[in-house]
């Protein structure tokens, strides 16, 4: 079973969604999993209800949304491979910090502990300022593998990076075979 966990970038939920529907074409069995924030926030993106409602259908399975539910996906409840799609720099920083206070972030913490395959679509505004370190330290560590991604706006955002959602399944293949897809950063 994959875990698929979605965080409060709401403007690439769409994206998001669509690559879970490919995963779930392609056969994979999914837990989804989603943050607090994105469970409880109603944005112009779109109503958090909506997105949980639409996970769970998809998946056919109940949406972790608590710390408590998250725990057991380590050696209780094992994934085989875990997806963040999209990461938020708040959780892509808990992560690479040892921080877990969040569903998503236990179950990175859960499923890290095992050093099994975690797969990181990040999206957000600060990637190449406060958070490049954080790139750095997880892309250096066993296990970790990231979507390839891009700076959507150079002019207007000059920090931001965008994963390629619509590569997830690509990155998941490549991810359980112990692959990074390259290059990593697109133009
Ligand atoms: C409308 C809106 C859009 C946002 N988009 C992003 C985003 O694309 N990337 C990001 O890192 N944070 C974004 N944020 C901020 C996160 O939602 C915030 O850091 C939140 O605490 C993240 O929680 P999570 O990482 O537990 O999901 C956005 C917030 C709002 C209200």
């Amino acid at each position: 079973m994959i875990g698929y966990a979605v965080c409060a970038s709401f403007c690439t939920h769409a994206a998001s969604l669509s690559a879970l529907e490919r995963l779930i074409k392609l056969g994979y069995d999914i837990q989804p999993i989603i943050s607090e924030n994105a469970y409880t926030t109603d944005t112009r993106f779109g109503r958090a209800e909506e997105l949980a409602r639409r996970m769970e259908e998809l998946c056919g399975r109940e949406i972790i949304h608590t710390v408590s539910a998250a725990e057991p996906l380590g050696p209780k409840k094992p994934l085989d491979a875990l997806v963040i799609a999209p990461c938020t720099g708040n959780t892509l920083a808990k992560i690479a910090n040892g921080i877990t206070d969040t569903a998503v972030t236990m179950a990175a913490k859960a499923h890290l502990r095992r050093d099994k395959t975690l797969l990181i679509a990040l999206a957000t505004n600060d990637a190449m300022s406060q958070n490049l370190g954080n790139i750095a330290k997880l892309i250096t560590r066993r296990s970790v593998y990231f979507v390839r991604m891009k700076q959507d706006d150079p002019e207007a955002k000059p920090h931001s990076l965008v994963a390629e959602m619509s590569e997830i399944p690509e990155a998941l293949e490549a991810a359980i075979e112990r692959r990074q897809m390259r290059p990593l950063f697109l133009s």
